[in-house]
């Protein structure tokens, strides 16, 4: 990156050097360029493009241009910054934790409805005095909700965040992921349980237990990888068998096991997995299956109900 964009006193234009860190990046392929270099620029100013000064200094210049450096290496913007965005939480990134993706905030917002249609049929038949009564004294039946497969935690804080009474459980393999949890549970405020154990195991004090069991799991199907995935653990990516599906196979029956009749699931998956999931809920025991849409109107989740 050249030294052009120095004013007379050192000093440096941020929008030059925006434009210049997106050149560099589109040059090298980075799918979108221009986002990831003012996310550099936001990160290290610490203020959005139209709050930026006319000029940062050169320190301040030198560091986006390591981290643009870093971003062209094709180094996941999320391990570029070492944190990541979810529903508006601010999450703690690094190697060896699954990045989160934006698809994933569908099935968060999802999970949030359900529960709150779950709330209100649970509480449509309590006069307004005894909720109240019951939520002071601390003595509310909360609903409870499992996630599988945690990784950083999205889907179980973004759950825990919202404002009724609600215990969440999140499970995880590695103990990497699993400390990067707990980590943002902590640093948010947010009260999730973080186990480290195998999802695919059965917790015998946790049958029927649950109103709603999430899962992002892993689901990618044998395939060539973009660059940024390989960042990714492997752990967190290939599902295994020809389909991706050998994972959510051995899921399904276990979160139906979890789950307290007439509880809900949703389970992301990748977009050519829609029928064949609907398919092995149905065959598990599942009543109510039905494949949701991303905001691309691509198949990604798998929606079911215990009867
Ligand atoms: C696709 S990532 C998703 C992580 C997180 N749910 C998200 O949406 O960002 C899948 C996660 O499952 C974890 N995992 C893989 N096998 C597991 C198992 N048997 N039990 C629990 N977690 C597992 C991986 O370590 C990884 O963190």
């Amino acid at each position: 990156m050249s030294a052009g964009h120095a004013g007379q006193s050192g000093q440096v234009d941020p929008h030059k050097l925006w434009n210049e860190s997106t050149r560099i990046l589109e040059q090298t392929g980075v799918p979108s360029p221009q986002h990831d270099a003012r996310a550099i620029l936001e990160f290290v100013i610490g203020k959005p493009p139209y709050m930026w000064p006319d000029s940062i200094s050169e320190d301040e210049a030198g560091r986006i241009q390591q981290l643009v450096s870093k971003r062209k290496q094709r180094i996941p913007l999320q391990h570029v910054l070492g944190r990541m965005w979810f529903l508006g939480m601010e999450l703690k990134a690094q190697p060896g934790v699954f990045s989160v993706r934006p698809e994933t905030e569908v099935l968060a917002e999802w999970a949030i409805q359900s529960l709150a249609k779950l709330q209100e049929s649970k509480s449509s038949g309590k006069p307004e005095t005894l909720r109240v009564l019951e939520n002071s004294l601390g003595k509310a039946d909360p609903l409870r909700v499992l996630d599988l497969c945690t990784g950083a935690g999205p889907l179980a804080l973004s759950i825990a965040r919202a404002d009724w009474e609600v215990e969440v459980v999140a499970v995880e393999l590695s103990d990497v992921a699993a400390q990067v949890a707990a980590d943002n549970a902590k640093a948010l405020g947010l009260p999730v349980k973080v186990v480290q154990a195998d999802a695919l195991v059965v917790v015998p004090e946790w049958v029927e237990s649950y109103d709603l069991v999430v899962s992002n799991p892993p689901y990618v199907p044998p395939r060539e990888l973009e660059p940024e995935l390989e960042h990714d653990p492997a752990q967190a990516l290939w599902g295994g068998g020809e389909d991706g599906l050998d994972f959510i196979r051995e899921l399904l029956p276990v979160a139906y096991e979890y789950l307290k009749p007439g509880g809900w699931l949703g389970v992301e998956h990748d977009d050519t997995q829609g029928v064949a999931t609907v398919e092995l809920a149905r065959e598990v025991g599942f009543v109510e299956s039905y494949t949701l849409q991303d905001l691309n109107l691509r198949d990604r989740f798998l929606i079911a109900r215990k009867a």
